[in-house]
This record gives C-alpha cells, structure tokens and sequence, in this order.
C-alpha cells in the first residue's frame, strides 16, 4: 500500500516536471524581440526564416503587382502579432508587429526589404514604427524614424500607417 502509494507520488512528480520543462522550451521558441536597430532587426528575421516561415499577408499573393515608390512586385509577410491583430479587428498593430515587405524589380530579381516593426515608446508621434530600408544582400540603406516612410505612410495614420489591408 504504502510502496503503491509511492509509485503513484513518483509519477505524478515526474509528470508535473514534463509540463514544466515543456512550458520553458514553448517559451524559449520566441526569440526575444530586437533592439529598434537595423541589423539587429535583419538577424532576426533571418533567424526567424521569415521568407518561408511567415504568413504572407492575408488576402495577398507573392509577388504581387504593386504601387510606387515601393518598385514593381512585392511579397508582403507579417508575424503572428500582426496576423493575430488584424484577425481580432485591432485597428492598430501592437508591440513586436512585423510588416516585412520584399520588393522586386519588374524582371522579378529581389532586390530590397522594407521594415516596419513595432516598438513601444520608439516614436510616440508616429504609432511607434521603426522603419527600415535593407537590401536583398543585407545592406542597411536607412533606418529609424524615417521622415519620407512616415509622410507618405502617414496618409494611412487613421489604419496604423499600414497602406495594405484595414485594420478594423
Ligand atoms: C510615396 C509613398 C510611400 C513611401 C515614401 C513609402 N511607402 Fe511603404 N508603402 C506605400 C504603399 C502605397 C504601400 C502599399 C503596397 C503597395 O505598393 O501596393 C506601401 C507598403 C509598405 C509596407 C507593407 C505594409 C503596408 O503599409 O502596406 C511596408 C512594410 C512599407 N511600405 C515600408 C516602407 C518603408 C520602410 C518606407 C521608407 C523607407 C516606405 N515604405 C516608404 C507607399 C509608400
């Protein structure tokens, strides 16, 4: 009785362990979020495989026919944060929201990636964005609070700077 009483202890032990150490390695598979820097940014999405692990979009296609100044096709990708405000209606993006999109010339070679990226208190007269501007071989070409992203986007404020989908 007392040995059977044991065992049963004994296992219950080893199985609240499994829950734990599972719930650690769910919390480890997000990667903390990058510094509102570039290439810190670019690791990430890199290590985040982005061109394949992401979702594009959603109503978009890869390579889709696009507008000016953006070049001629482009493959929009957004990160479960995005996809889960945009599904719930939000109206804005939250903190840790990626808008990845990839831009490619009319010959379809890739060619740049534009950023933007949520970062809380980053640029409070601006939603927060952090805008970026990285060439398909890794190449920062501009960074931070970027003055022509946020005017032209900034037609957009009342949809969270976002020109593609609406939000709410
Ligand atoms: C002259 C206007 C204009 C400027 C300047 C501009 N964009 Fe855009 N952007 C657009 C439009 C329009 C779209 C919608 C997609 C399309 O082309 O059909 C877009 C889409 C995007 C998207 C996809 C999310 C969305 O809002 O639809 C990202 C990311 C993006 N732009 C980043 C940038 C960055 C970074 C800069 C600055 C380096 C920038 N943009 C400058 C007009 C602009």
């Amino acid at each position: 009785m007392r040995v059977a009483s044991k065992k049963r202890f004994a296992a219950l032990w080893i199985t609240l362990s499994i829950v734990s150490v599972a719930a650690a390695a769910c919390g480890s598979d997000e990667p903390d979020l990058p510094a509102a820097n570039a290439a810190e940014v670019w690791d990430f999405l890199q290590a985040a495989n982005y061109q394949t692990d992401w979702e594009l979009w959603p109503g978009t296609t890869e390579r889709f026919v696009g507008q000016e100044p953006h070049g001629a096709l482009h493959t929009v990708y957004a990160n479960q944060v995005s996809l889960d405000a945009v599904d719930s209606k939000a109206g804005v993006l939250p903190n840790g929201a990626f808008v990845i999109k990839d831009n490619f010339t009319p010959e379809g070679v890739y060619d740049v990636t534009t950023i933007m990226y949520k970062v809380d208190g980053f640029d409070p007269e601006h939603n927060d964005w952090f805008w970026a501007m990285i060439s398909a071989a890794g190449e920062v070409r501009a960074e931070g609070r970027i003055e022509g992203c946020t005017a032209c986007h900034g037609a957009q404020a009342a949809n969270d700077y976002i020109w593609i989908g609406p939000l709410r």
